[in-house]
């Protein structure tokens, strides 16, 4: 199939492993997966310390499963990126524990204390979901599959985010403190989520033209800030004078693009921000931790697993 009739009939869940596709658009797909595979790892990293940290049992269970599912989610999404045929899920890890692999600007900063975790379990989980929600029509078939289930799940960790927020916000003074402090040093960051304005992304119309993408980072950014920036107040956060956020006059609100630092934002997308280095050494070292097991694997791979014995 040449590139033209993928544009042409591109449309929801059209392309599987079946079709014959075009270089293009395999590689355009995997770039998307493998950068969506890696964030998820990366986001499972940064919220594993608090499966120990979270101060009950019924919080540290909720932080074990979020965990496992984080870890699931990439290995659906490296998965359904392998099944392009561009590169295997072995060479993605790889390039994760290299520094080569890109993820999400969110991940790259370090989250230390409790209080912090419903920034990512509440407003970046909720922003995930705005954005993966319009992923279960994206034309590549194993990806929009894998946002079935996906959804579903992160679904569960917006609400485990949101009951940390309410019992924090519903805490003494000095936790509803904390928590507007680190809601200020978050909401930047969580508003870059979707990253640039449409005519600085360099992929944009390549993406919506094959249907791999359905709507642009500005249209998701505005629907994720109208519903969330009054959840936040509801509350009780206040939000940050900056970035300035403008009544565009029909009932919705839009962020000051230009109050948003993206010099720091493209910085920590080439993996080059302090932050960056530090999650991907971590990174490295629990992917080295676990070689052995690999080994073992690739042993049996090639020597056979031995046949189970018949009783006596
Ligand atoms: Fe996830
Ligand atoms: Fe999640």
């Amino acid at each position: 199939m040449d590139i033209e009739t993928v544009k042409q009939r591109a449309g929801p869940r059209e392309f599987s492993p079946r079709d014959d596709l075009p270089r293009e658009y395999r590689e355009a797909a995997t770039r998307m997966l493998e950068f969506h595979a890696n964030s998820e790892i990366m986001g499972a990293f940064l919220e594993r310390p608090f499966i120990r940290r979270a101060p009950s049992l019924e919080r540290k269970m909720a932080f074990s499963a979020k965990v496992q599912d984080e870890i699931g989610h990439g290995q659906m999404l490296y998965r359904a990126a392998e099944a392009l045929g561009v590169k295997s899920r072995e060479e993605m890890l790889e390039d994760l524990a290299n520094g080569d692999g890109k993820f999400l600007n969110c991940f790259h900063y370090p989250m230390e204390e409790y209080v912090e975790t419903p920034m990512i379990a509440f407003f970046v989980d909720g922003a995930a979901m705005r954005r993966q929600a319009t992923l279960k029509r994206s034309s590549w078939e194993p990806y929009a599959h894998a946002m079935d289930k996906i959804c579903f799940e992160e679904g569960m960790h917006v609400k485990h985010g949101e009951s940390i927020l309410r019992e924090l916000t519903n805490g003494s003074r000095r936790e509803q403190e904390m928590v507007q402090a680190a809601f200020e040093e978050w909401w930047p960051r969580i508003l870059q989520f979707f990253g640039p304005t449409d005519d600085q992304s360099t992929h944009h119309d390549f993406m919506a033209e094959v249907g791999l993408k359905t709507c642009s980072n500005d249209e998701l950014r505005n629907s994720f800030l109208n519903q969330y920036m009054q959840k936040a107040r509801d509350y009780g956060l206040e939000i940050p004078e900056y970035p300035r956020i403008r009544d565009t006059g029909d009932g919705t609100y839009e962020v000051a693009e230009e109050d948003l630092d993206w010099d720091e934002f493209f910085t920590v997308s080439q993996n080059e921000y302090e932050g960056s280095i530090e999650q991907i050494s971590g990174r490295r070292q629990a992917q080295e931790a676990v070689t052995w097991v690999r080994e073992l694997f690739d042993d049996q791979a090639t020597t056979g697993t031995p046949e189970p014995r018949a009783a006596d």
